[in-house]
């Protein structure tokens, strides 16, 4: 069932209080339209992990979170627990806010009696979205004091530059990279955002998308431009999100995020990863053990959009035949990251520095 809505800045309504539905702004449709969608079920809602209707590592959690909860309604028994976290489990693999939620989730449904079930998942699942969205804004005022340290060029305001989507799109609210950007905004710094496009699936549009609706001036490039920009000067600092960040601070992030810090690392200019306790891998030694999802070929060699007369169309622009290699996330080693910004602050990229703000997650 589709249904038309207003600008909406939540991407996942809350659940409790109401009819007990989950909806969702399907992705796959935008920035050329945007149509709330509602998941009935399990099924529906792992559907909407896989295809990337959500997307975004800390949405991708939530959304397990309400689907865990459909599932309940549907088969409460300890098997069918079970059998609903794998199911969500499978749908994709880097991100770690997924793992994260459906253990979370497993965790407090395994203390309940199955009849008390449905109930508390839900519960669960409202209070996942709700801690996002909180953390979405301590990590927009920590990026923002960072930005507020950047040395200013004169008479230009501060050009960010990022890569994929991290903003409220791909969280509950607000993002994780975009949210010190609508921090700096709402203070009143001048800002202009560089948006790299994302091939092959395009985030950089849904940035591009948010930014133009939140009034925050910004251009879209080719991803291939941001070696030059940032050699030439013409970007302050890049922010972008992550997907997981190992134990030693190397962090996985939509494909091209790595390219990015060889360049800011060149140039001398800061790279930062924004990111909650959620997006954490406390039991991943390293960027080397971190599952890199690689998706279907046709992600590459067709390409969606609109046709002249502005009905949805998809362009066959790579033969079939044509051999292609799509690994959607690459790792971007720590050394190359200047700065992590969780909701606890901001720390170096290292296990020294990630232990120092989580210090309950040492281990003998
Ligand atoms: O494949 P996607 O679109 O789910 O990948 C999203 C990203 O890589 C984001 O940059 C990341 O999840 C950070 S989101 C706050």
């Amino acid at each position: 069932m589709t249904t038309s809505a207003p600008r909406p800045i939540r991407s996942i309504p809350p659940a409790t209080g109401s009819a007990r539905r989950v909806e969702i702004l399907d992705q796959t449709l935008l920035p050329h339209q945007s149509r709330w969608l509602a998941l009935g079920d399990l099924e529906s809602a792992a559907h909407a992990i896989h295809s990337m209707q959500v997307r975004g590592a800390p949405l991708i959690g939530a959304t397990a979170a309400y689907g865990l909860a459909l599932a309940m309604e549907a088969d409460a028994s300890d098997a069918g627990l079970t059998q609903a976290c794998a199911c969500l489990a499978a749908t994709r693999p880097t991100a770690v806010n997924l793992a994260w939620a459906l253990a979370r989730m497993q965790a407090r449904l395994n203390t309940v009696a199955p009849a008390a079930r449905a109930q508390a998942a839900w519960m669960e699942a409202d209070a996942i979205a709700e801690e996002d969205a909180a953390q979405n804004r301590a990590i927009g005022q920590h990026g923002q004091a960072l930005f507020r340290q950047l040395p200013q060029q004169p008479g230009r305001p501060l050009q960010i530059m990022t890569h994929c989507n991290a903003g409220w799109l791909a969280t509950v609210e607000q993002g994780t990279a975009l949210a010190p950007i609508y921090a700096a905004q709402a203070a009143g710094i001048p800002i202009h955002v560089w948006v790299s496009e994302t091939r092959p699936r395009n985030q950089g549009l849904l940035t591009a998308w948010e930014l133009k609706e939140a009034g925050v001036p910004h251009a879209l490039i080719a991803d291939n431009a941001a070696g030059q920009l940032i050699l030439q000067g013409q970007v302050d600092a890049v922010i972008t999100g992550a997907d997981r960040i190992a134990a030693n601070g190397d962090v996985a992030n939509k494909v091209g995020t790595c390219l990015k810090a060889l360049a800011c690392a060149h140039r001398g200019i800061p790279f930062y990863v924004a990111a909650p306790r959620s997006t954490l891998d406390f039991a991943c030694a390293s960027g080397q053990d971190i599952p890199i999802e690689e998706r279907e070929g046709d992600e590459l060699r067709v390409v969606p959009g609109l046709d002249e007369q502005g009905n949805p169309a998809r362009i066959r622009q790579i033969p079939t035949s044509e051999a292609v290699c799509n690994p959607a996330f690459d790792v971007t080693p720590a050394e190359l990251v200047t700065t992590l910004i969780t909701e606890r602050g901001c720390c170096p990229a290292s296990g020294q520095g990630l232990l120092a703000l989580y210090p309950e997650e040492a281990r003998d």
